[in-house]
């Protein structure tokens, strides 16, 4: 370890006192079988403040060796039904308990994962802890809705079938909504009577241990919940590979979605990918521009650009685009980038050094690809990993900054001709994970809907989510549905019975 540690320096401008006595209560530990235990190994890695670089918490780095004591203890939970055959009502009021934790400690979660991930204070605040509580709470009501059939087979038959949880469930998460993609991963997991292994990105650990301890407050029975921070290679692998983990869930990039397939080959394990995208964001001219706008720049700013379905290939139509792309680039130029924890911060740094060069690289490559910056196309000044919002016009969709996910605060503008224009270069993409369409034009707004090939379609807005409604990609954003009904399917298996009347 290179520095010492200093929780002062490293979160300094933070107010909540819980946030600092967590920080500054030792090393962070494993969750298994409800108990914090160190690695086996000993080892810690440091989580860091991507606003100041400093260290804010060691973490202990769990591998294979805590992987298996976690899906032992995941397995005796699952197999005793200490959860799945805990009654229904019972097992909603774990997760209601759960969701009115996440809010009575909103402030704290808010700070630490701002501090963690970068993200501006105000949004942690407003959007990432509210709208997870608001998901456990969801799928609290889910608990008692699982239903079966009965089915009309022969009459001397009957027939039915049992909705039945899928076991032991490994669940591996990125740093850009921490706390909110534990949130997605485990309410519906636990919603379906299944037990679990949560693995936190390496960049962003806190909230989700921060969330262990208040899972082990409600009073889940011990290894329901089981938490193993570490890297990819190491604890992600040890999951993905795992003899006696069932299925596996995973958020992150293409790359590793396509190791986890292979891994899970081992055992047959049931798969559920989201793997991000290039969402396009089309504006025709007779869209309500004063909305178009400002949504346009937070549909592919917000949060650093660091969103799985960021509005980031902005096509506005030829008539219009020098007009729409100078007033995208006004009201960008008035977005405030900053300290996090500053209330008027609307963009913080991206997440990780990683993240800082990666996205600088793409500065590069799209002024060589000949596309013109109207904003941004530089990095901050000083401390923290910082990059300007930045605009790229002229942009072709064949060039790389239009084809490759760049999950920075980097926008391509791309014209279009007409309709088919629109939709055709729309889905010129290997992605297909969200679009948006901007028009007065109801029919028109309708028929693009249908055509873009994505598993979420905006009309005149951007980015909604809400735990009641299926997200997932078309094409190589990945397969499977998270959220609503949908997640439902994934966490379950069906049962058909056949009795002899
Ligand atoms: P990543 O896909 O490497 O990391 C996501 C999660 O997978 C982390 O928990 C990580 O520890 C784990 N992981 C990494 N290697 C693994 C392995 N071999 N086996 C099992 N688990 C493993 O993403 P990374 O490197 O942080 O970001 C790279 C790019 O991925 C980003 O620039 C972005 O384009 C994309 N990405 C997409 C996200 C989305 O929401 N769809 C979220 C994060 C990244
Ligand atoms: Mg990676």
């Amino acid at each position: 370890m290179a520095a010492a540690l200093s929780v002062e320096t490293a979160a300094r401008g933070a107010k909540q006192p819980a946030v600092l006595e967590f920080l500054k209560s030792g090393p962070k530990k494993l969750l298994i079988n409800g108990k914090f235990v160190p690695a086996k190994s000993g080892k810690t890695f440091e989580s860091i403040n991507p606003a100041n670089e400093e260290v804010l918490a060691l973490v202990a780095e769990g591998g294979k060796a805590d992987v298996d004591e976690a899906v032992k203890a995941a397995r005796k939970a699952f197999e005793e039904g200490k959860w799945a055959r805990v009654g229904p009502h019972q097992r909603a009021k774990y997760l209601f308990k759960i969701a009115e934790l996440i809010d009575q400690h909103a402030d704290e979660l808010a700070e630490l994962e701002s501090l963690d991930n970068g993200k501006a204070l105000t949004q942690a605040r407003a959007i990432d802890i509210p709208a997870a509580a608001e998901t456990f709470r969801y799928y609290a009501g889910w608990c008692s809705k699982i239903y079966g059939e009965t089915n009309p087979s022969d009459p001397s038959m009957f027939n039915y079938t049992l909705r039945e949880p899928v076991g032991v469930c490994g669940q591996i998460i990125p740093w850009n909504f921490p706390l909110l993609m534990a949130s997605w991963k485990l309410a519906p997991a636990l919603a379906c009577g299944n037990t679990a292994i949560l693995k936190p990105a390496e960049q962003t650990s806190l909230t989700a241990l921060r969330l262990g301890e208040l899972i082990v407050e409600a009073g889940l029975p011990d290894g329901v919940v089981n938490i193993i921070t570490g890297f990819g290679p190491g604890a992600g692998s040890a999951i993905a590979e795992h003899p006696d983990i069932d299925k596996v869930a995973f958020t992150g990039s293409g790359e590793v979605g396509r190791l986890i397939l292979q891994a899970s080959a081992g055992n047959l394990k049931k798969v559920s990918l989201e793997l991000g995208g290039k969402s396009p964001n089309i504006i025709f001219p007779d869209a309500e521009m004063e909305a178009a706008v400002p949504n346009a720049m937070m549909g592919v700013f917000y949060n650093s650009g660091q969103v799985c379905c960021a509005g980031t290939r902005i096509f506005v139509q030829r008539d219009i685009y020098d007009k729409f792309v100078d007033q995208l680039t006004k009201y960008t130029e008035g977005m405030t980038m900053g300290d996090p924890l500053d209330p008027k911060t609307k963009m913080g740094p991206v997440v990780s050094k990683e993240q800082f060069d990666r996205v600088n690289g793409y500065l590069d490559i799209g002024k060589q690809e000949g596309a013109r910056v109207t904003t941004g196309g530089e990095l901050g000044n000083g401390k923290g990993y910082y990059v300007k919002p930045t605009i790229f016009v002229d942009v072709n969709n064949d060039m790389r900054i239009a084809r490759e996910e760049i999950f920075g605060p980097v926008a391509a503008a791309i014209p279009f001709k007409d309709e088919n224009d629109a939709v055709f270069q729309g889905n010129n993409t290997s992605y297909g994970l969200a679009a948006a369409v901007w028009t007065r034009d109801v029919s028109r707004a309708h028929k693009v809907a249908r055509a873009l090939k994505a598993g979420t379609v905006w009309i005149n807005c951007y980015g909604m989510i809400d735990p009641i409604s299926p997200f997932g990609g078309y094409k190589q954003s990945g397969f499977g549905r998270e959220l609503g009904k949908y997640a439902i399917d994934l966490y379950t298996q069906v049962k058909t019975v056949f009795m002899k009347l």
